[in-house]
């Protein structure tokens, strides 16, 4: 009699998947990987390829989708799943979207939506963070960026896959050409960054020999920052958000730029005598 109860609650579960229908209760993250581990492989090796499961702070299945399946696919398609970590991690993440059309609308408007839809055109007028980057359950998000290379020659082959699949998702609700169009404009953006970059570097490697100790620390530092205003434009353009481009982004990136130049040439000055 004990053995068939033990052999009851051994199967429940198993009894309750084969149906295809979601078990009730609670589970720790270790359930959910085992039991949707064969279920869904492709997902959860999609997962395990993500920084989501490689990189701390974690965000596993309960982080997302939270312990138990009653709404856990409504509860991992809204920004709330995704924004307090990211502001943590860093804030011109969240902010760059903060300040685009696509998050004002889904603030606007999140709560008389339907979350439970999945997230395609339809559904939704305009994409929250999932709908772009875990957008057809896609949990690979590293298939939605490419890495920033300020000093590199962009890669086309890294390039490509990343870019066709915004234009697939982009597309989803807005024209094609619309779409190119902005995709163009915004590798011209960053080109013009990685440009203003890529000379301050040359002016700064130039002059190194020329440099006192404390003109370097201080040119290490103006430098520093430039790279976050250049990822503040690459950011504006992810994101679609002019403010970000160009409040936070291009006129920083000159401005960094002048001073970097104006603080060689004075040393110039001062080491030909000059006043
Ligand atoms: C004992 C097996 C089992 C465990 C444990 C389990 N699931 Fe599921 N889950 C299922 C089944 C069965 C479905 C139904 C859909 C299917 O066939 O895959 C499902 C569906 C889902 C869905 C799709 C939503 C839906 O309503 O169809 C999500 C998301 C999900 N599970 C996440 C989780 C998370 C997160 C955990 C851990 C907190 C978890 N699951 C634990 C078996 C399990
Ligand atoms: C970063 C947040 C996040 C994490 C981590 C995450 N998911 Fe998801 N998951 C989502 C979102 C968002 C969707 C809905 C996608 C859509 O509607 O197109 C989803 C969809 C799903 C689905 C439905 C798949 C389908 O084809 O419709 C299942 C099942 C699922 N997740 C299981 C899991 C399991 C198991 C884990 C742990 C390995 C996990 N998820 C980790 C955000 C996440
Ligand atoms: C518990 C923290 C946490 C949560 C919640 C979280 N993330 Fe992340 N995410 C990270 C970390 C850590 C990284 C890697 C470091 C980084 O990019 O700053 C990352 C990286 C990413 C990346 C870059 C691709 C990659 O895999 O390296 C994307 C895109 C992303 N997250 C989107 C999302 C979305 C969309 C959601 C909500 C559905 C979400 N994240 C929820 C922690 C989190
Ligand atoms: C309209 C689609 C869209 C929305 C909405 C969106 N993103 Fe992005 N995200 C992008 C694009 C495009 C990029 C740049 C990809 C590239 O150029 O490699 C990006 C880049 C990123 C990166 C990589 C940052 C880096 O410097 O490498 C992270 C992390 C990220 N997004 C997280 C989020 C989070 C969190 C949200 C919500 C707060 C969000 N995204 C909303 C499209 C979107
Ligand atoms: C789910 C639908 C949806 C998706 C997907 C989507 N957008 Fe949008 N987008 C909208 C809506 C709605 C607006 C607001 C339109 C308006 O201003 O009338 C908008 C506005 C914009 C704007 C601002 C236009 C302005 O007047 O300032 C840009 C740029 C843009 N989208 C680009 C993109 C890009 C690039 C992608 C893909 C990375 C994308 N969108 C994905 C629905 C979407």
């Amino acid at each position: 009699m004990r053995g068939s109860c033990f052999l009851l609650l051994f199967l429940l579960p198993l009894l309750a998947t084969a149906g295809g229908k979601p078990p009730t209760g609670k589970f720790t993250n270790a359930e959910c990987l085992g039991c949707h581990a064969s279920r869904d492989a492709k997902l959860i090796a999609a997962w395990r390829a993500s920084s989501h499961a490689r990189t701390a702070p974690k965000a596993d299945c309960v982080t997302c989708h939270g312990a138990t399946h009653a709404a856990s696919l409504a509860r991992a398609r809204r920004d709330s799943a995704c924004v307090a970590c990211h502001e943590k991690l860093n804030r011109t993440v969240t902010h760059s979207y903060a300040t685009s059309k696509h998050a004002t609308i889904v603030k606007l408007e999140e709560d008389q939506w339907d979350w439970s839809q999945p997230l395609v055109r339809g559904n939704y007028r305009a994409p929250g963070c999932a709908y772009c980057h875990l957008h057809g359950a896609e949990h690979d998000t590293r298939l939605s960026v490419t890495t920033w290379q300020p000093f590199q020659p962009e890669d086309s082959s890294v390039r490509e896959p990343v870019a066709t699949r915004w234009q697939a998702i982009c597309g989803e609700c807005h024209a094609p050409r619309y779409v190119s169009e902005q995709a163009a404009t915004g590798a011209r953006m960053q080109e013009i960054a990685r440009m203003k970059l890529r000379e301050a570097r040359e002016v700064m490697t130039r002059y190194q020999g020329v440099l006192l100790a404390e003109n370097r620390r201080e040119l290490d530092s103006l430098f520093t920052g430039m790279q976050a205003h250049g990822r503040n434009v690459r950011l504006g353009v992810g994101h679609q958000s002019p403010d970000y481009q160009w409040w936070h982004g291009q006129p920083a990136l000159d401005g960094d730029l002048l001073r970097i130049k104006g603080m060689i040439a004075e040393r110039e000055r001062q080491r030909a005598g000059r006043p």
